[in-house]
Parts: C-alpha cells; structure tokens; sequence
C-alpha cells in the first residue's frame, strides 16, 4: 500500500530506515537506527544482523525484540482497511462505526 501524498524514497538513499510489517508478525527494521527505552537508554541490538525484528504482537519474552512467540499464540493482523484521509500525515484509521 503506497500513499501518493508521500513521495517515495529511493531505496538508495543513504541513513533510509525501513519498516515492514510483517503479516501476522513482528516489525522487521532494517536500516540505520537507535533503539531507546522509556528513559532515555539506549537497547543494544543484535550484533551482525542486517534487520531487527521487534514484537508487536506483545509476547516476546525478549521484548522490544520478537522471539517467535507470535506464532505459538497465533497472533493475527486486524483485517485490511482501508487507508484513512490523511489530515495530518499520521493516516491514523477513522474510529468504528457503531452499527445502525
Ligand atoms: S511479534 Fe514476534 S514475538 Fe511478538
């Protein structure tokens, strides 16, 4: 899913931080980047790993990290939908509708 109002970014560009999330699974990062804790200090990543995977699914027992516990409790992505008008270039989701 591309947003037309962003422009791309070569994937060439030196210092370009990626994030891709993953179905079903953790953010996998990869790209040039610092990881800091709610006080200011900083998360040493894996050493020699091109990407760092970081749990979203809340289980990893090695949190920020994933450890592959996603898919022993069957962590699922909500179902697609559709972007949101992007006011302000965050492209938070419109709140439900509550049915009629
Ligand atoms: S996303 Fe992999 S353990 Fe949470």
């Amino acid at each position: 899913m591309t947003n037309p109002e962003i422009p791309a970014t070569p994937p060439s560009a030196p210092n370009r931080v990626e994030i891709k999330v993953r179905k079903n699974g953790s953010l996998l990062v990869t790209g040039d980047f610092t990881l800091i804790d709610h006080e200011g200090r900083e998360i040493v990543r894996p050493v020699g790993k091109p990407n760092t995977s970081l749990c979203r699914c809340g289980h990893s027992a090695k949190k920020p990290f994933c450890d592959g516990a996603h898919r022993s409790v069957g962590f699922c992505d909500p179902p697609d939908t559709p972007p949101a008008a992007d006011t302000h270039g965050g492209g938070t989701p419109p709140a439900p509708v509550a049915p009629a």
